[in-house]
């Protein structure tokens, strides 16, 4: 069964659609390999292309303390985004680099797993809410193929938008609940037998 890291050596020599020419580095994603929650964002910029990491400049800044809120870092959930490469002067992702991309996100779904999916901005959301609108979609959820997924803004957006940080910080703090309610709901293990001693 391949690990992450395989996959990881995979996508570093992808060129299946003209970001390869232009990118400085690929940025996967990163965090646990069992974790129940993956974070999924647009494409990576500047910092990111530099560091080959996902969520490095100011809105992962943010990303980080939304984590926080809800008890978590990076190194309990899974981060990463639509499209793998940078595009170039961080223009919008084209629906054919997200086509071309597709395979790599579905095989990290595959190898984690999870059983939350959160979106962060309209690029991921329109894939697990198609055709819904941000601003009416954002902070609800819906059950996809038995996950949970859950619409957020993009975190950049509480930058540009001051008035939207309220509304991801309240957002953010509806997961632990929606992933205590899955865990709820999921059936209920066989009765063990009581050991006798
Ligand atoms: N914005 C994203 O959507 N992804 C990143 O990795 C960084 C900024």
């Amino acid at each position: 069964m391949a690990t992450l890291a395989d996959l990881y050596r995979e996508i570093a020599l992808c060129r299946d659609c003209e970001l390869a020419e232009c990118r400085n580095m690929v940025v996967p994603g990163e965090g646990a390999e069992d974790a129940a929650i993956m974070f999924i964002g647009e494409a990576p910029g500047f910092h990111e292309d530099q560091q080959g990491r996902p969520f490095v400049g100011a809105a992962g800044q943010f990303l980080d303390n939304l984590l926080h809120s809800i008890g978590l870092d990076r190194s309990k959930v899974y981060i990463c985004n639509i499209i793998k490469c940078r595009p170039p002067g961080n223009r919008d992702p084209l629906p054919r680099e997200v086509d071309a991309c597709r395979r790599w996100l579905e095989r990290q779904i595959e190898l984690i797993d999870p059983r939350m999916i959160v979106t962060l901005g309209r690029h991921s959301m329109s894939r697990y809410f198609p055709g819904a609108s941000i601003s009416k979609v954002h902070g609800t959820a819906r059950n996809l193929d038995g996950r949970i997924c859950f619409a957020m803004y993009h975190p950049a957006a509480a930058l540009h938008q001051q008035s939207l940080r309220r509304t991801i910080e309240a957002d953010m703090l509806k997961i632990p609940g929606l992933l205590a309610q899955a865990a709820d709901t999921k059936p209920a293990p066989e009765p063990r037998q009581l050991s006798m001693f």
